[in-house]
């Protein structure tokens, strides 16, 4: 038997409806609209309700991307949601999803954290899973509700995150040259100190020391990770560049994590590719973990910015630290 050739087939987003400004953030903690902005692009990002979960996001994006591709959930048999911050540690967020979406139990349904990365992480799995002949299509979504998880007080880290959800469908190519071309995964464990939640897991369960510590909040040296991140993505890119035999110039649009224009900007430098061929929404929603890759893809598509034939880039950073690079055929 052949085996298929996997593309993605349709992309799908979600935001919360409240957004939270700098200068809202200048009300909470120490800070300006002008700090915020000039050292990471942000301007606002997006806060999902009390009574919303990263499932509810995920389920939302999920179906759009259903839509996008033209198939219903009957037609899903491998739903991945990557997240840091599922509704709860178990079960699964994919099979909250699953349940939400009426996605039929013969789908196989689980999560993947690699952090910010996860969502490059859940390509690269469903891609190999798909490719087998096993499954035939798949939902990777990568959806966060990191407002739960931000320190409130802490102006260093809550400045930076929001909440969202991005979705893609995987299906074999319908026959238009659209595929996924290649995928690099990498992780330099041992730096778990530079961004990490220390508390709420098996090596610090919850106690009530823990809550009024803040141990359950993100925690990061924001320094030591924005120089990391630019040498990984770098090497990431030039990488996976050089193992498919295509220059930088062949690459219509660059979709990086949001995490900060600052970053972004150092690797647009460094890898002489103009600003302009990035696609940047950090200014929106700020640093969305999993879901800042496929919401910045999907809005990307729907801004014209990947069209037929067109070949995009996908690259990321997270907590870990992990990182990787995709590269898409349209
Ligand atoms: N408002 C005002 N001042 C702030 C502030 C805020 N929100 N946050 C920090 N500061 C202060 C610091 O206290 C420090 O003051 P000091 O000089 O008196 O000590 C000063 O600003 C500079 O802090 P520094 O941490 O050196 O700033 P920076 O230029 O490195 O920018 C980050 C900070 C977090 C924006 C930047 O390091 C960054 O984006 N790092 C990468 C983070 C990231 O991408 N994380 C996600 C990974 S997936």
């Amino acid at each position: 038997m052949a085996l298929p050739t996997i593309a993605i087939l349709g992309t799908g987003s979600y935001v919360p409806e409240r957004v939270l400004t700098n200068d809202e953030l200048a009300k909470l903690v120490d800070t300006s609209d002008e700090w915020i902005t000039t050292r990471t692009g942000i301007k606002q990002r997006r806060i999902a309700a009390k009574d919303q979960a990263t499932s509810d996001l995920a389920a939302a994006a999920g179906q759009a991307a259903l839509r996008d591709a033209g198939l219903s959930p009957a037609d899903i048999n491998l739903v991945i949601v990557a997240t840091l911050s599922p509704d709860m540690p178990m079960p699964a967020c994919a099979t909250i999803v699953q349940h939400k979406l009426g996605v039929p139990q013969h789908a196989a349904c689980f999560d993947l954290n690699a952090a910010c990365s996860g969502f490059l992480y859940g390509l690269d799995t469903a891609w190999a899973m798909l490719s087998s002949g096993r499954y035939k299509h798949a939902l990777v979504i990568g959806a966060e509700k990191l407002s739960a998880f931000v320190d409130w007080k802490d102006r260093s880290t809550c400045v930076l995150f929001g909440d969202a959800a991005g979705a893609v469908v995987l299906g074999p190519s319908r026959g238009d040259g659209a595929r996924i071309i290649g995928s690099r995964l990498y992780s330099e464990g041992g730096m778990k100190d530079l961004l990490c939640i220390p508390n709420g897991g098996s090596a610090f369960p919850p106690d009530n020391n823990s809550v009024s510590n803040g141990g359950h909040f993100i925690k990061m040296k924001g320094r030591e990770v924005f120089k990391v991140a630019v040498r990984e993505m770098e090497d990431a890119i030039e990488e996976i560049l050089e193992q498919h035999g295509l220059s930088v110039d062949q690459i219509a649009c660059v979709i990086p994590h949001q995490a900060n224009l600052r970053i972004i900007d150092a690797i647009s430098k460094s890898l002489g590719v103009s600003l302009d061929r990035f696609f940047i929404n950090v200014d929106r929603y700020g640093n969305t973990s999993a879901a800042s890759v496929p919401l910045a893809l999907d809005e990307a598509r729907k801004a014209g910015r990947v069209k037929r034939g067109d070949v995009t880039l996908l690259v990321a950073f997270g907590a870990g630290l992990t990182y990787g690079a995709s590269l898409v055929r349209w």
